[in-house]
C-alpha cells in the first residue's frame, strides 16, 4: 500500500468520488471513507492531508454529520469543500447562515493571495452549489476568495493549514480546479506524487506473488475491462498458477470471442479455457420472449457452464473478482466489498471450490483500471471496451433469440461500431449498439416489396450509467450508418434512432 495517502471524508455530496479521482490524477493516493471515522482511526490511517467533501445537509440541521473537533488539532492539513468548509467554519466558531439566494452554477471568483491559489489568475470561474453560506470566519482565519453572492468563497488559516472553499474545485466547470487540488496536496500537504500506475503494477505484482506463491488461482473472464485487467495482472504475477475460464455464451458481439482467445491465450500465453456453449444457451432460450426470463436463463446457464469446467479443474485456493473501487465505496461505504451483484459472476462462488476471494483492482477507479491495462500492454480494443451487459446480445434482440437474428444484430452492430470509430466518436459516447426490435415493416428494395426487421440504434452519453442522455450523433454519420446497414446486412429494411434519455428509458432495451 501507498506510503503517502490523503483521506477524503465523505459527507454525501454528489461529487465525492470525483474529488478522490481528481486527487489521484495528481499522482497522490487517496481513499474516500465515511465521515464518521474516529480520530483514533484517522491517526492510524496516517494521512498527509484530509479533505471534507460537500454534502446535502445544513450544519444547523439536527443529525447533520460532523467530524470530531479534535481533528483540527492533529496538525494535518485540511481542505473543506462546500458543506465541508461550512462545517469547519461552524465547528471552529464562525457562523453559517441560510443565504437569501441559493448560488448554483458558474460564479466569478476573485482570488486573494494564498498558498491554495498560488500560480492562479486573480479572477476565474468557479462552480457553486449551495444555499447556506459563511457570514463570519473563525478566529485565526482570513478571507482568501469571494464571489458576488458569497463573501467568503474561500478562507484559511495558513499557520494551522486549514482551508475551506465554498465552490467545487473537483468539477470541470471550475477553472483551475485541478491546480487548487494540486496546490493543496503538494504545497500544503507536501505530497511526493508517488501514485503512478506503473508503480501500482510493480507493487501489486510483488504483493500477489508473495501472497499466492505456487497455489492455484481461478479467474472467470468475460472479455470486459475489469476481468481482463485483473487476469493480466495475476498472469504477470503468478503465470501458470492462474487458470482463466471464458464462457462463450454465443451472445457476444462480432469477433469478440475470437479476440479474447487471440489476445489472452495466443499472444499472452495465458492458461485460458474456453467453454463453447452457444448452442446450449440458444436451446434454453428457444421460444422465450420475456426479458426477465431471458436474463435468468442466461445467468443460470452461465453458472452451469462454468461449473462443468471448474469440476474438471478441481479445488483452487483463490477465486479472482474484478471488483473496483466504486464497488467498494458503494457496497459497504468503505467496508469490505460484497461479491459483485453482476449476475454473471454473482453465483459463481457457489459452484467453485475455493478458499479465498482475491480482488486485485479493489483500490482503483475505472480510469485507473484502464491505465493499468495499457501499462500491462493490453490492446485498446480491450482496454477501452464499452460496458457490455452480462446477458449480452440476448437482451438486444426483442422477443425470441434466434441464430438468424443474432447474425443480423452482430453485423449491424459491427457496422455501427466501425462508423462511430471512423467519425472519432468512440471515446465520447458511453455506449453505442444496435437493437433488433420485434417489429417488421414493409420496404422496397430493387423492384421488390420487402417485409423485414426494424433495427434501432442506441447511443448514449453518461458518466456512470445511472443516468444517460441520447448521443447527438451528427446526421451525416447516422446517414452512413443507416445506408450501410440496410445495404450490407440481411433481413433489415428500416433503421430508427432511439432518442430517449435514462430515465425514463434504460440504456438497454430489455
Ligand atoms: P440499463 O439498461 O439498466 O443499464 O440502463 C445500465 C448499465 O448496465 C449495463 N447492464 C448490465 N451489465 N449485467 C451487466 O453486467 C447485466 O445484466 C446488465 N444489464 C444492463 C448496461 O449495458 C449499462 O451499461
Amino acid at each position: 500500500m501507498q506510503n503517502q495517502k490523503v483521506l477524503v471524508l465523505d459527507f454525501g455530496g454528489q461529487y465525492n468520488q470525483l474529488i478522490a479521482r481528481r486527487i489521484r490524477e495528481q499522482h497522490v493516493y487517496c481513499d474516500l471513507l465515511p465521515s464518521d471515522m474516529s480520530i483514533q482511526k484517522i491517526k492510524e490511517y496516517d494521512p498527509i492531508g484530509i479533505v471534507f467533501t460537500g454534502g446535502p445537509n445544513s450544519v444547523y440541521d439536527e443529525g447533520s454529520p460532523m467530524v470530531d473537533s479534535g481533528i483540527f488539532s492533529l496538525g494535518i492539513p485540511i481542505l473543506g469543500i462546500c458543506y465541508g468548509c461550512q462545517m469547519m467554519a461552524h465547528l471552529l466558531g464562525g457562523s453559517v447562515e441560510k443565504a437569501e439566494n441559493s448560488e448554483y452554477g458558474k460564479a466569478d471568483i476573485e482570488y486573494l493571495p494564498s498558498p491554495l491559489f498560488s500560480a492562479m489568475p486573480k479572477k476565474a470561474v468557479g462552480w457553486m452549489s449551495h444555499t447556506d453560506r459563511i457570514t463570519a470566519l473563525p478566529e485565526g482565519f482570513k478571507k482568501m476568495a469571494s464571489s458576488p453572492d458569497c463573501p467568503y468563497a474561500a478562507f484559511g488559516d495558513e499557520k494551522r493549514k486549514l482551508y475551506g472553499v465554498q465552490f467545487h474545485p473537483e468539477v470541470q466547470h471550475t477553472e483551475n480546479g485541478a491546480m487548487i487540488l494540486r496546490n493543496f496536496v503538494y504545497d500544503i500537504c507536501g505530497a511526493a506524487g508517488d501514485w503512478t500506475m506503473s508503480g501500482f503494477v510493480a507493487s501489486k505484482v510483488e504483493e500477489l506473488r508473495e501472497k499466492i506463491g505456487k497455489r492455484k488461482v481461478l479467474c472467470a473472464m468475460s472479455g470486459g475491462v475489469d476481468s481482463a485487467v485483473a487476469a493480466t495482472l495475476l498472469h504477470k504475477a503468478v503465470g501458470g498458477a492462474l487458470t482463466c475460464v471464458f464462457v462463450d455464451h454465443g451472445l457476444l458481439r462480432k469477433y469478440e470471442a475470437d479476440e479474447v482467445m487471440s489476445v489472452f491465450k495466443d499472444k499472452m500465453g495465458m492458461n485460458l479455457i474456453k467453454v463453447d456453449d452457444g448452442p446450449v444457451f440458444l436451446e434454453k432460450l428457444k421460444g422465450v420472449t420475456d426479458p426477465e426470463k431471458k436474463r435468468k436463463i442466461i445467468g443460470e446457464q452461465f453458472i452451469r457452464s462454468f461449473e462443468k469446467v471448474s469440476k474438471k479443474i478441481g479445488a483452487v485456493d483463490f477465486l479472482v473478482q474484478g471488483t473496483i473501487y466504486p464497488d467498494v465505496i458503494e457496497s459497504g461505504k468503505g467496508k469490505s466489498a460484497v461479491i459483485k451483484s453482476h449476475h454473471n459472476v454473482g453465483g459463481l462462488p457457489s459452484v467453485i471450490d475455493f478458499k479465498e476471494i482475491i480482488e486485485p483492482l479493489r483500490d482503483l477507479f475505472k480510469d485507473e483500471v484502464r491505465a493499468v491495462g495499457f501499462e500491462l500492454g493490453l490492446p485498446k480494443t480491450v482496454v477501452m471496451r464499452q460496458p457490455f451487459p452480462g446477458p449480452g446480445l440476448g437482451i438486444r434482440i426483442m422477443g425470441e433469440v434466434t441464430e438468424e437474428k443474432l447474425e443480423t444484430l452482430r453485423d449491424s452492430d459491427y457496422i455501427l461500431r466501425e462508423e462511430i470509430a471512423r467519425a472519432g466518436l468512440d471515446e465520447s459516447i458511453w455506449q453505442y449498439f444496435t437493437v433488433i426490435t420485434s417489429s417488421k415493416t414493409v420496404g422496397v428494395q430493387g423492384d421488390f416489396r420487402t417485409y423485414e426487421n426494424v433495427v434501432a440504434i442506441r447511443a448514449v452519453t453518461s458518466l456512470d450509467a445511472m443516468t444517460a442522455d441520447w448521443a447527438r450523433i451528427p446526421y451525416d454519420v447516422l446517414q452512413t450508418i443507416s445506408n450501410r446497414i440496410v445495404n450490407e446486412v440481411k433481413h433489415v429494411n428500416r433503421i430508427v434512432y432511439d432518442i430517449t434519455s435514462k430515465p425514463p428509458a434504460t440504456i438497454e432495451w430489455e
